[in-house]
């Protein structure tokens, strides 16, 4: 079955991304003061909007993947939390109101193919506040892909009732786009219970395009950070901020 952040692909993710923490985290936290509006596009499980929420900071998200959001909303209710979260495409999202800060972390970005980018920067610069902050990473063009035109076992996790294994392949093109494809396998005893096919493509971009592409869709005040260790020690990552 071909499914985007299905049941299987959810399930892996949940296990080992559950809640942001550390110097992601706490770069992330140091853009909010008081009664500020926050909003997280791709919001996914609610790994960064729960710890959110759990200081007390008006945030709400949306996200194309019903499954990310009903693990977000499980996770809240665990911790009696209610999280505002609801089924959106970023390309598609438009409001009457204005956010104080928009975040995107962790490479969704990158996420969307070239031809939705414009629509989807188009709908973030007009619901933040003139003294807004849009904060967003995406995954840069480092020459380190490895290809890979055959399965290859990935990562595999052992649950209550089944394991899951994941299986990818990986072909570059010259337009910076990773053809990903990705296969997951729940297996029960001897038995392939559930398997689940996902196509991943993801846009690489060079940090000076990924500037341009921001001032040519109307953002100012672009800053590049470099959050040194940010997912753990040795994985720094670059966040771009920009304002209107
Ligand atoms: C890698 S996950 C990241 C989730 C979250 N931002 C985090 O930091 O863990 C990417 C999320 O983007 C969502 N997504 C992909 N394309 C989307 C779109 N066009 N509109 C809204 N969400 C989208 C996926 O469903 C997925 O939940």
């Amino acid at each position: 079955m071909i499914a985007y952040y299905g049941e299987l692909c959810t399930k892996m993710y949940e296990s080992d991304k559950s809640l942001a923490e550390g110097k992601e985290l706490n770069f992330y936290l140091s853009f909010v003061k008081d009664n500020m509006r926050v909003l997280e596009p791709m919001c996914g499980n609610g790994r960064m909007l729960i710890p959110f929420l759990k200081r007390g900071i008006d945030i709400e998200g949306f996200d194309i993947s019903e499954e990310m959001l009903r693990v977000c909303k499980e996770k809240g209710r665990k911790l009696n939390l209610s999280p505002v979260v609801f089924t959106e495409k970023i390309e598609e999202f438009s409001r009457d109101e204005k956010y104080d800060l928009i975040i995107i972390p962790f490479g969704s970005f990158s996420l969307l193919p070239n031809h939705l980018v414009h629509e989807s920067l188009e709908n973030m610069r007009t619901i933040l506040k003139e003294d807004g902050k849009f904060l967003l990473t995406v995954m840069i063009n480092n020459s380190e892909t490895v290809e890979n035109q055959e399965w290859a076992e990935t990562n595999r996790k052992k649950f209550d009732q089944e394991t899951i294994i994941e299986y990818k392949t990986v072909r570059y093109n010259e337009e910076s786009l990773l053809n990903i494809k990705l296969k997951y396998q729940s297996i029960q005893g001897d038995l392939v219970t559930k398997t689940e096919l996902m196509d991943f493509p993801i846009r690489l971009y060079e940090v000076e395009e990924f500037q341009d592409l921001l001032r040519v869709n109307g953002f100012n005040r672009i800053v590049v950070h470099d959050v040194k260790n940010g997912y753990g020690h040795g994985s720094s990552f670059q966040v771009f901020e920009c304002g209107i």
